[in-house]
């Protein structure tokens, strides 16, 4: 099933899709480029579907704030619908959410353990370990800014308040995961053709369009 009918059959918003596509679009210039076999499809997979049940925990004011070019008072009126029928159908947990929908959909097991791993709360512990394809996942998760990519610094001091806050952690506990995923892009770009700096919002939002047509393995 081709991942734009998937975002279609759930009600995506559009700002949830460009998020997932432009993560996958990441990890596609990363692919392209590095001197390491990975499973591209099982990478690409896990990407397009990472935060598909995330309607649940957003909140309309932040979404308000955050996509400008995609919100107004009509969107906001069909999001509060989507989002009360997700919740309804799938509770109030995004990961729950998330991992009810990949069951539904079928997705194959190897996709949802990778999906598992992106969780910015997992930078140390993937950056400590020797999985490429978690390494490549959670790094283009967090090189993408809500309406574009963007650099690894500039997205971690852009959720650096909001994270401490939200999570109720320390900032030498944000320190922490920020070093790892810090540690995950010398060690993504030191098997690179290309450097970090080469991944740009020009570059990756092409390749949204084609992965669009992406065929996700259902079983
Ligand atoms: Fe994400």
């Amino acid at each position: 099933m081709k991942i734009s009918e998937i975002y279609e059959k759930y009600n995506i918003m559009p700002y949830l899709q460009e998020h997932m596509l432009r993560v996958a679009g990441v990890a596609s210039m990363i692919c392209n480029n590095l001197n390491k076999s990975v499973n591209e499809e099982l990478i690409f997979s896990a990407c397009l579907l990472h935060d598909i049940g995330n309607i649940v925990k957003e909140r309309a004011e932040l979404n308000y704030k955050l996509h400008p070019n995609y919100f107004n008072k009509e969107v906001e009126k069909e999001w509060r619908k989507i989002r009360e029928e997700f919740i309804r159908n799938y509770g109030k947990d995004d990961y729950i959410a998330t991992y009810k929908i990949l069951n539904e959909i079928g997705v194959e097991e190897n996709i949802f353990n990778l999906i598992k791993s992106i969780e910015f709360a997992k930078m140390s512990l993937v950056a400590s370990g020797n999985n490429y394809e978690q390494k490549i996942c959670l790094y283009s998760d967090a090189r993408i800014a809500p309406e574009q990519a963007t650099t690894l610094e500039n997205r971690l001091s852009e959720v650096k308040d909001r994270y401490i806050k939200n999570k109720g952690v320390t900032e030498d506990f944000f320190e922490n995961l920020s070093n790892g995923a810090r540690a995950i892009e010398k060690q993504i770009f030191d098997h690179c053709k290309i450097r970090s700096e080469d991944i740009t919002e020009e570059q990756v939002k092409p390749l949204t369009e084609v992965l669009r047509n992406f065929d996700i393995h259902t079983c």
